[in-house]
């Protein structure tokens, strides 16, 4: 069934894949706001401790179910471990439905930033302005969804384009210039007046603002960051030939993600404070604060269009690896045409997108259990979705195939593994009971 599966042109080529995967709207945009409804340092520390403990272990775990398998999520599990397991697959497909709904809302923002700076608009400083803007925007009830339309549309076109001569070819080039851009940015926010405040805020960890709600909000957006929890990992590893080295470049794909977080929080905590932002604004943090930064700084509205271009483009690379494990599983398992099926889940997704987005207008005001559609779709992947696929993840390779398990990771013996049960303890107890825990404990609050 492999045969004529396509594969990664080289294993820098497959790392800077993975990491535009992981790299995207989740560092750049969810995890500074969700680290400033949650209060700043103390979220930061247990976020971190959350991807020592077990997050780089479920990243490898996908990784080394779809490397030995080579097969979509549905298809991999089925193999691997008979058809009760075929359902982790399956719930896969499902929450990359969910996830891209929102996604696309987003990332449609950034196209329409680009196209504000390519205009010389948003040039101000003042609060009240920017978020006046940005909401006047998102309210909208059309250009935002033409943004997210014209968004998946692209998604699509490289998805359609296959795996080594689109999106290979393109996270090569342009990851490290995003890493760039950052980086003066930062920068830039680090030297504005006032800044110390928000860097205290993001660095010194105030243990008295802790609750479950703050792992609960770690945990979701470790297993949102990696792009774990859903199969594209698994995805991308099944296009990778069996001599690589997996725990090290998964190692080095987790630690170029989180460095973009913690860059991200760098560029825009210090930011807020430095002009009078709400730390807790929620998902327009990021697009009323960075505005601000721009018109601070000399050639401002170039690094704007710069800057909005990258991360257009870092979310790009991610939603083509969210698209992708669908994509695959009605390819491989189904026999369908490739174009025709990117077509039709494009479509549905954009069709899932357009209450999302009319969720910050027209429909602010239908909610089912407290939520905005497209924060019950946050909600669903983010908070239950994802953390139950890991979970399932950590259960299937830490006991139903624990032994392949080691075995495959290590290139058939070939290479030096002294971890590995390390590796499997970490699958089979901790991060289930982790999980478990954080899942119940908020579920019966
Ligand atoms: N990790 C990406 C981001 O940070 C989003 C993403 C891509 C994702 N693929 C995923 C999230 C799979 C969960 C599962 O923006």
């Amino acid at each position: 069934m492999s045969v004529g599966r396509e594969n990664w042109g080289s294993r820098f080529g497959f790392i800077m894949a993975a990491a535009g995967s992981a790299i995207g709207l989740g560092n750049v945009w969810r995890f500074p706001y969700i680290t400033g409804t949650n209060g700043g340092g103390a979220f930061l520390l247990i976020y971190l401790g959350i991807i020592v403990a077990f997050g780089v272990s479920l990243a490898l775990a996908e990784m080394v179910v779809g490397r030995t398998a080579q097969r979509n999520p549905v298809g991999a599990f089925r193999a691997l471990g008979g058809a009760r397991w075929a359902g982790v697959g399956f719930l896969g497909v499902f929450t990359g439905f969910a996830i891209l709904s929102f996604y696309i809302v987003v990332a449609g923002w950034t196209l329409a930033y680009i196209v504000q700076s390519l205009r010389g608009g948003l040039h101000s400083t003042d609060p009240k302005v920017l978020e006046a803007a940005f909401g006047a925007f998102v309210s909208d009830p059309v250009a935002p969804i033409v943004y997210a339309g014209l968004f998946i549309g692209l998604t699509a076109w490289i998805v359609v384009g296959g795996i080594a001569r689109g999106i290979e070819r393109w996270n090569k080039i342009l990851m490290p210039a995003l890493f760039v851009i950052l980086l003066v940015l930062v920068a830039r926010a680090l030297t504005l007046p006032g800044a110390a405040q928000g860097l205290s805020f993001y660095l010194v960890p105030d243990f008295s603002k802790v609750s479950t709600r703050t792992f609960y909000d770690a945990i979701s957006q470790v297993f949102f960051s990696l792009s774990i929890g859903m199969g594209t990992l698994l995805t991308y590893g099944s296009y990778l030939s069996k001599q690589e080295n997996l725990p090290s470049a998964a190692l080095t794909v987790v630690l170029l993600d989180t460095c973009a977080a913690v860059l991200a929080g760098l560029m825009i905590l210090p930011a807020v404070f430095a002009f009078g932002f709400n730390p807790s604004a929620g998902p327009g943090l990021t697009f009323i604060t960075l505005p601000a930064v721009f018109a601070s700084m000399p050639f401002g509205a170039v690094f704007s269009v710069l800057f909005f271009t990258l991360l257009a483009i870092a979310a790009l690379t991610s939603a083509v690896s969210i698209l992708e494990p669908m994509v695959a599983y009605f390819v491989d398992e189904h026999g369908l045409d490739r174009r025709r099926t990117v077509i039709v889940a494009a479509c549905v997704c954009f069709l899932l997108g357009v209450p999302a987005s009319l969720s910050f207008g027209l429909w602010n005001g239908f909610t089912l259990f407290g939520k905005t559609w497209f924060d019950l779709m946050d909600f669903l992947s983010n908070n239950l979705l994802l953390p139950i696929g890991g979970l399932l993840t950590a259960l299937f390779v830490g006991w139903a195939w624990a032994q392949p398990a080691a075995h495959h990771l290590s290139n058939e013996g070939k290479l030096h593994q002294p971890w590995s049960p390390l590796w499997l303890f970490v699958l089979r107890y901790v991060a289930p009971l982790g999980i478990l825990w954080i899942l119940l404990s908020s579920l019966l609050k």
